[in-house]
């Protein structure tokens, strides 16, 4: 049993009992924060929040930490709905190619990219691939990140795609925070499949859906909906392949152009569509009509140069927004969601508080775990982030690169 009492708070961030679950237009731009206050938690669970001055004691102090939080913020995890953690090793030589004047998609067609990745994770044994997958989760978790979802995708194969999302299932065991797994066998067509695209389909729905639903082996699917990879009709299909088993949608789509693959995904029940560095008129207009999350992915447009997002268009549009790291090899090889933070505000023009509300309120709904994470509220149970000293709110995303926790509960 352990009771920990944080008091002093300078600011309790994102705690309340009446947030909404998913926020969109002017709402993104409103944060609750407690001055001067306390939080208790019992066996990781909230049990009590609110003003200093309101604190009632306790009347057991046996066993219980008291924990002086003088000048320092007090807030939600955030939640990580876009990742590509597990991979068998970086690829920083296409990071050099594209110093050298090589774009992602050039590198791409030489064999470099996901086929890259695919490739080198053919080799990896399951072992390999969770002890390094383990070494970039605790570090994840160290700098803040409390839920996190992972994407398959380097498979492309059957035994590769089995091979990726059993070593997640086994990550989601070894792990007290949530680990969300999504089937991503549609992340490029595998080189075999070059001239027969529609053996590669007919694979990934006819062999890797059925024994991804028989083992339970993911919550969501998705696919990379792009000129070169698969077509919005594709795409379609292998989402409703996976929906038809209880796997919940998700797309990459628009990363590079305006396909139409929102429209499609939106009007297949998605929960979210990510990436989005391109956006059109027709997109707006399918987002606003659902509770389809707009999922942004900076640290990717940082990497690879391209544009990024609108995201004060879709603001305006009451279209809610999440933030996500993507990290992967390729193009977002970065997990640090307060780097994220810091982008989200310098390039996508977010406030601090906007963007804290995309990486935890709506960031759990993108992962359906907005009933006990992304806030403070009684009977929640994610990770509590503790500051250092610091002057305001604002300079948690301000002192980009800063690593400003002290503890993590
Ligand atoms: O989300 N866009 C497609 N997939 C990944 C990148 C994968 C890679 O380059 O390895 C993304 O950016
Ligand atoms: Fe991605």
């Amino acid at each position: 049993m352990s009771k920990i009492i944080i008091k002093n708070i300078k600011g309790l961030v994102q705690a309340g009992e009446n947030i909404s679950l998913l926020l969109r237009g002017a709402d993104m731009a409103s944060l609750p924060i407690i001055e001067d206050a306390y939080l208790a938690l019992e066996n990781n669970v909230v049990i009590d929040y609110g003003k200093m001055e309101d604190w009632q004691g306790i009347a057991d102090w046996r066993g219980v930490e008291v924990v002086d939080a003088e000048g320092a913020y007090v807030f939600p995890a955030f939640c990580d709905s876009h990742t590509h953690t597990v991979f068998s090793s970086f690829r920083e030589g296409e990071f050099v190619d594209r110093i050298q004047g090589l774009t992602y998609e050039e590198i791409a067609l030489k064999g470099g990219g996901i086929l890259n990745s695919a490739q080198k994770l053919s080799t990896a044994t399951a072992n390999e691939l969770f002890d390094s997958a383990v070494q970039r989760i605790d570090k994840l978790i160290a700098g803040g990140t409390g839920a996190l979802e992972i994407k398959s995708g380097y498979g492309l194969s059957v035994d590769s795609e089995l091979k990726m999302l059993r070593v997640i299932k086994r990550l989601k065991q070894h792990y007290q925070i949530p680990i969300k797994a999504t089937f991503l066998g549609a992340h490029a067509f595998p080189k075999e499949y070059k001239n027969n695209p529609e053996g590669y389909i007919d694979t990934i729905i006819n062999e890797m859906i059925p024994v991804i639903s028989t083992e339970g082996l993911a919550d969501f699917i998705d696919v990379f909906c792009e000129r070169n990879y698969f077509s919005v009709e594709q795409m379609q299909r292998i989402l409703l392949a996976g929906k038809n088993v209880g796997l919940e949608p998700k797309a990459h789509v628009n990363q590079f152009s305006i396909l139409g693959g929102v429209k499609a995904a939106v009007d297949l029940g998605a929960l979210s569509v990510d990436h989005l560095e391109e956006l059109g008129e027709e997109d707006i207009l399918s987002l606003q009509s659902s509770n389809c999350i707009a999922t942004l992915l900076p640290a990717c447009s940082f990497f690879l140069g391209i544009s990024f997002g609108d995201a004060r268009r879709l603001i305006q549009a009451e279209i809610p927004i999440c933030l996500a790291s993507d990290y992967n090899p390729g193009s977002a090889p970065n997990h640090n969601l307060f780097f994220i933070w810091s982008l989200a505000c310098i390039k996508l023009k977010m406030t601090p508080e906007e963007a804290f509300n995309a990486l935890t309120v709506n960031a759990a709904y993108a992962m359906g775990i907005s009933e006990t994470h992304g806030k403070i509220k009684i009977g929640y149970t994610g990770k509590i982030i503790l500051t250092n000293p610091i002057p305001s709110f604002a300079y948690l995303p301000y002192s980009f690169g800063e690593n400003n926790i002290s503890r993590i509960f």
